[in-house]
């Protein structure tokens, strides 16, 4: 458990799959709480902590359509009764609230911000609260997610990141969506120093992003299938 210092809420990460990272942030004083990117495979123990830490949940991000693992936002939307936020574009019927980027929705003693940052994928959000930002795959500890699969753009992607670097000071944690090393987090400042591809100048960044294509993901078809249904 990772207690922020600012005390306002707390963030639980649940780590399945080969790296797939999900997490309950919440305010320890009022039990509100949001859940980002649940997958099947730990749903059942993000259940068990909501119901130990008697949390009411009242969001569900996603922060995009994933290709790779099944969604639990479904499942928890039933069993809570929480709203299901992703971006408006996102292709998932299952979603009740569709963002805008903007937006920003309170939890507890403080606030979720939210950032539209496609170029992993068109309908990609950033989640900032208090010290902390949520990436999802748009910046990984020490790297970035792709941008050869479901609409993915590596320009939008270099813009994404520039915007998230502005707006978060050094002390920033990142938590992103996977982490394929057991890491648990990192800082903005540190990425900054040690994530080869954010030095990159713009023309840099989209040469190397569009020579990258690594194996499609093992779920690809059945994940974009599932998630969008
Ligand atoms: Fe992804």
């Amino acid at each position: 458990m990772v207690e922020n210092e600012m005390n306002k809420i707390e963030i639980k990460q649940f780590r399945s799959g080969e790296g797939c990272l999900s997490y309950i942030v919440y305010s320890p004083e009022t039990k509100e709480a949001a859940a980002i990117d649940i997958t099947r495979g730990i749903g059942e123990d993000v259940t068990a902590f909501l119901a130990e830490q008697k949390l009411s949940l009242i969001y569900i991000f996603e922060t995009h359509t994933h290709a790779d693992h099944f969604s639990f936002a479904r499942e928890l939307q039933e069993k809570t009764g929480a709203k299901i936020y992703m971006y408006e574009k996102a292709g998932s019927r299952a979603k009740d609230m569709a963002l805008k980027g903007g937006e920003e929705l309170p939890l507890g003693n403080t606030a979720i911000k939210i950032l539209h940052t496609p170029g992993h994928a068109p309908d990609a959000i950033t989640l900032f609260v208090d010290g902390s930002v949520f990436t999802g795959d748009t910046i990984l500890i020490g790297g970035t997610g792709r941008t050869d699969l479901a609409g993915g753009n590596s320009l939008e992607l270099y813009t994404s990141i520039r915007k998230i670097l502005e707006i978060c000071p050094d002390e920033t944690t990142i938590y992103p969506g996977h982490d394929y090393k057991g890491r648990v987090s990192s800082v903005i400042e540190e990425e900054k120093k040690n994530n080869p591809r954010l030095p990159l100048s713009e023309d840099e960044f989209v040469r190397l992003m569009d020579a990258y294509r690594p194996p499609l993901p093992k779920l690809f078809d059945e994940a974009i299938k599932e998630n969008t249904r």
